[in-house]
């Protein structure tokens, strides 16, 4: 396949990490926001990330200075005119993401895959945007995009076998091992299994069953697990996995997916997780309500 030219659509997290990745991979790419001063600030961001690389001896300063030659970064839409693939990962919103779709229907070339990085979004109401919806698919890379090696590819009713093919190779030729869905869920394979086991850890803490220590020490000695559910939370941002629970648990219904009044607390009192923000350990600190039985 013939890919050289990407754009990446939204330049948050995982739309700066995913331009990395393609950019270490040969393909000219375009960055895009609504914004200079974002798509700036993601460009600062991975400079400053293959800088810290290459003082610590990982990567050449010519490797560096190649992939940040292949990332240029710029606002509107139109940079998908002249692109081979293209990758939106805007904010995690249905309606403006079938607005986006529909703007780039006539943008890009029509043998050009639409891809999305959405979480939980549907897949097939995206491709209801597009003229010609065969070209639409799910393509979800996790955080962090260079370092994680699944992508979930995940058709939706509309997309072609031919899309899901070509996905799986572009996947494959990012050095990545992709996991192809049969059909669309509500999300893929890992994030919805995975938002059950973390939903459960909440509960065991806010239960007082464990303390945030205990619960993670647990699932690492007992479960083989590399990270514990909680510090694990924390690393994604708890208002993410609490919006994360609370799709799952609108769209299944299913009450392993109901999220633990703890965590709402928790992000109604600015407890974000991530490095920076207060977690579930600076949580646990905070002593207990007696109670008596
Ligand atoms: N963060 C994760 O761990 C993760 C993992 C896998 C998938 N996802 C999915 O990836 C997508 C992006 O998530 P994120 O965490 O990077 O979000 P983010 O909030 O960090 O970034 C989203 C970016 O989209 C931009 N944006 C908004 N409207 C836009 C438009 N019209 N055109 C271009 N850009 C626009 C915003 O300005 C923002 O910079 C979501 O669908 C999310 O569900 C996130």
């Amino acid at each position: 396949m013939d890919i050289k030219k990407c754009v990446v659509l939204g330049a948050g997290t995982m739309g700066g990490g995913i331009a990395q990745l393609l950019a270490q991979n040969g393909i000219e790419t375009v960055l895009t926001d609504v914004r200079g001063d974002i798509v700036q600030g993601a460009l600062n961001k991975i400079k400053k990330g293959l800088a810290a690389r290459v003082e610590k001896g990982k990567m050449t300063e010519e490797e560096s200075a190649g992939i940040l030659s292949r990332i240029s970064g710029t606002t509107g839409l139109e940079a998908a005119a002249g692109c081979d693939f293209v990758i939106e990962a805007v904010l995690e919103d249905v309606s403006l993401k079938k607005e986006i779709f529909s703007k780039l229907d006539s943008i890009t070339r029509q043998d050009v895959i639409l891809a999305t990085n959405t979480t939980a979004c549907s897949l097939s109401e995206i491709a209801s945007a597009v003229k010609n919806p065969d070209r639409v698919i799910g393509m979800h890379f996790f955080n962090p995009p260079v370092v994680m090696k699944l992508v979930e590819i995940m058709p939706a009713l509309q997309t072609s076998p031919q899309t899901v093919e070509r996905t799986r190779a572009f996947a494959e030729s990012l050095g990545k091992e992709p996991v192809v869905t049969l059909k669309e869920g509500v999300a893929g394979i890992a994030s919805r299994v995975l938002a059950a086991l973390l939903n459960e850890a909440v509960w065991v803490l806010e239960e007082g069953i464990g303390s945030a220590a205990d619960i993670d020490k647990a699932m690492k000695m007992g479960a083989n697990q590399p990270m514990g559910p909680l510090e694990l939370i924390d690393l994604i941002g708890i208002d993410i996995h609490l919006a994360k629970t609370e799709t799952l648990y609108s769209k299944l219904g299913d009450a392993r997916y109901r999220p633990c009044y703890l965590l709402k607390k928790m992000v109604a009192a600015g407890y974000l997780g991530r490095k920076s923000g207060k977690g579930f350990y600076d949580y646990s600190q905070i002593p207990p309500v007696p109670t008596k039985l």
